[in-house]
C-alpha cells in the first residue's frame, strides 16, 4: 500500500519535470536538512497531516482531555467559534486570469520591518497544558520559521539572545494599574528588546468558558498541566472557573486614557487588540495607537459578536489605511488569509492552529503548521493570479448577499 503511494508520487513528480524530482521534496527548517527524502516525507507522522486543520485530532489524541477543551473551548453558546469560521464562506474569490505567477512573494512590511509572510502568532496563555516549557518552544519555532511571536511573556533568554524575529509582548492591562507599573512595564519590554507592545482591550473580565466550568478547571494547570495522579484523578482545583459570581473589579479597568498615557510613555509601536468596532477604530487613530487586531479573542470573550471577518471592511473603512489592521479568529486556510488581505488586512494571527501543532509534535509541529499554512496561501496566490501581497486588491472578493 505504502509503496503503491510511494510509486504514484514519484511518477507524479517525474510528469510535472518539479523540485520534487529524484525523490527529494522541498527543505523543512525544524529538520536541519536541506531536503527531505519522499521515504522521510511520506513515512514521518509530522508530515501526514495534509493541513493544518489535520493537526487538531492528532493534539486531541495526546492532551488530557480538559487541556483539549481549554484549548479548543469559546465562551457561553461558541456562537462566534462557530461564526469565526463560517464568515469566510460568505466571501467568494474572484481570480484574475492569466496574470504571470511563476514567482510568488509574501513578504509584507509592518512597522517599517519586512515579514517573509503575513502571518503572526497570536498570543495564548495556559501553553505548559500543551507542552512543556510551551512559551519558549513555540518562540524557538517562531524564530526558526522568522515569524513574528506575541509573546506572554518568559522568553528572557531568547530575546536576550537577539536570535530570530521581532517580538511583540502582550499584556491585559494589569501592568498599567498605577504610573509606577506602567513605566516599570514599558522600560522592561525596551530593554529586553520587544519591538511592540500589544494590548487586548477585550478581557476585563474572564468570560464563561463553560468547557472548563464543567471540567472544574483550574486557572494554575496552565502552567503546571493538569497535575492527574497514578490512578488518573484531577486533584480538587484551588482556583477553579466558576459561574454565577457578580462580576467587579477593585480598581478601574483600563480606558482611553491609559492608551493616551502609555502613549506618551514610550516610543515602540502600540498594538490593540480586540477592536471590532469602526468608532473604536477612530478612538485608536486619535490616541495614537500605531496598529489595530481585529480579534474577538478566539470566541473565548464577548460571544455573539460574529466572526472577526464580518468585523474587518468596518475597521479598515474607518482606519483609512493610516495604521496597519491585522486580524485574527479562525485562520485555518490559505483562502481565509487571502480573503482577509483582500479586504484590507496587514497581516493574520492564527493560535489554535499552531497550539495544536505544539502539543502533537512540539517545536516542529509549530513550524510545520505555519510552514503549511503559508505555503497554502503561496499557492492560492497563485491560483488567484495575484503573485505578491500588493497585488491582492479588494477587487479579488465579494460578500455573498
Ligand atoms: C488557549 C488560548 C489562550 C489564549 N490566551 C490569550 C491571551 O493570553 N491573551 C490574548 O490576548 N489572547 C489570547 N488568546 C486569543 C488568541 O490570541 C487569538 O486572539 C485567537 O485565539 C485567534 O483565533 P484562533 O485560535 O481561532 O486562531 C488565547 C487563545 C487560546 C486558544
Amino acid at each position: 500500500m505504502r509503496s503503491t503511494r510511494r510509486n504514484a508520487i514519484k511518477q507524479f513528480a517525474a510528469l510535472f519535470g518539479a523540485s520534487t524530482l529524484a525523490g527529494r521534496v522541498p527543505a523543512f527548517r525544524a529538520q536541519g536538512a536541506s531536503e527531505l527524502s519522499i521515504d522521510q516525507y511520506l513515512d514521518d507522522p509530522l508530515f501526514q497531516p495534509a493541513s493544518i486543520m489535520d493537526f487538531e485530532p492528532l493534539a486531541k489524541a495526546k492532551l488530557d482531555k480538559l487541556a483539549y477543551d481549554y484549548l479548543v473551548g469559546g465562551s457561553e453558546d461558541e456562537v462566534s467559534l462557530r461564526d469565526n469560521r463560517s464568515g469566510f464562506d460568505r466571501i467568494i474569490l474572484r481570480p484574475k486570469a492569466l496574470v504571470d505567477v511563476h514567482k510568488i512573494d509574501l513578504s509584507v512590511e509592518v512597522f517599517g520591518q519586512k515579514w517573509e509572510h503575513p502571518i503572526f502568532l497570536c498570543p495564548a496563555g495556559g501553553k505548559n497544558c500543551f507542552h512543556p516549557d510551551g512559551e519558549n518552544t513555540v518562540a524557538r519555532a517562531a524564530a526558526a520559521s522568522k515569524t513574528l511571536q506575541i509573546t506572554n511573556g518568559g522568553i528572557q533568554k531568547l530575546l536576550e539572545s537577539g536570535k530570530g524575529p521581532v517580538w511583540w509582548q502582550v499584556t491585559t492591562g494589569g501592568d498599567f494599574r498605577t504610573p509606577q507599573t506602567m513605566r516599570a512595564f514599558v522600560k522592561r519590554l525596551e530593554d529586553q528588546g520587544c519591538s511592540a507592545i500589544c494590548f487586548t482591550t477585550d478581557i476585563m473580565y474572564v468570560s464563561h468558558r463553560e468547557r472548563n466550568i464543567r471540567n472544574k478547571f483550574d486557572r494554575s494547570w496552565g502552567e503546571t498541566g493538569v497535575p492527574r495522579d497514578a490512578q488518573g484523578n484531577v486533584p480538587r482545583p484551588k482556583n477553579p472557573e466558576l459561574t454565577g459570581i457578580y462580576p467587579s473589579r477593585p480598581a478601574p479597568t483600563p480606558t482611553w486614557e491609559t492608551v493616551r498615557e502609555l502613549r506618551a510613555l514610550t516610543k515602540l509601536p502600540i498594538v490593540l487588540k480586540g477592536i471590532l468596532r469602526a468608532e473604536d477604530a477612530k478612538l485608536c487613530l486619535e490616541t495614537g495607537v500605531s496598529g489595530i487586531i481585529v480579534s474577538n479573542h478566539g470566541a473565548r470573550q464577548l460571544d455573539h459578536v460574529g466572526g472577526t471577518i464580518e468585523a474587518l471592511p468596518e475597521v479598515v473603512d474607518a482606519v483609512g489605511g493610516k495604521i496597519p489592521v491585522m486580524i485574527d479568529g479562525g485562520f485555518r486556510r490559505g483562502t481565509d488569509i487571502l480573503k482577509a488581505l483582500a479586504l484590507g488586512a496587514k497581516a493574520v494571527g492564527i493560535a489554535r492552529p499552531y497550539l495544536f501543532g505544539l502539543a502533537a509534535f512540539g517545536q516542529a509541529g509549530v513550524e510545520r503548521v505555519i510552514h503549511l499554512l503559508r505555503t497554502e496561501l503561496a499557492l492560492n496566490m497563485g491560483l488567484a493570479g495575484t503573485p505578491n501581497i500588493g497585488s491582492i486588491e479588494r477587487s479579488l472578493v465579494r460578500i455573498r448577499s
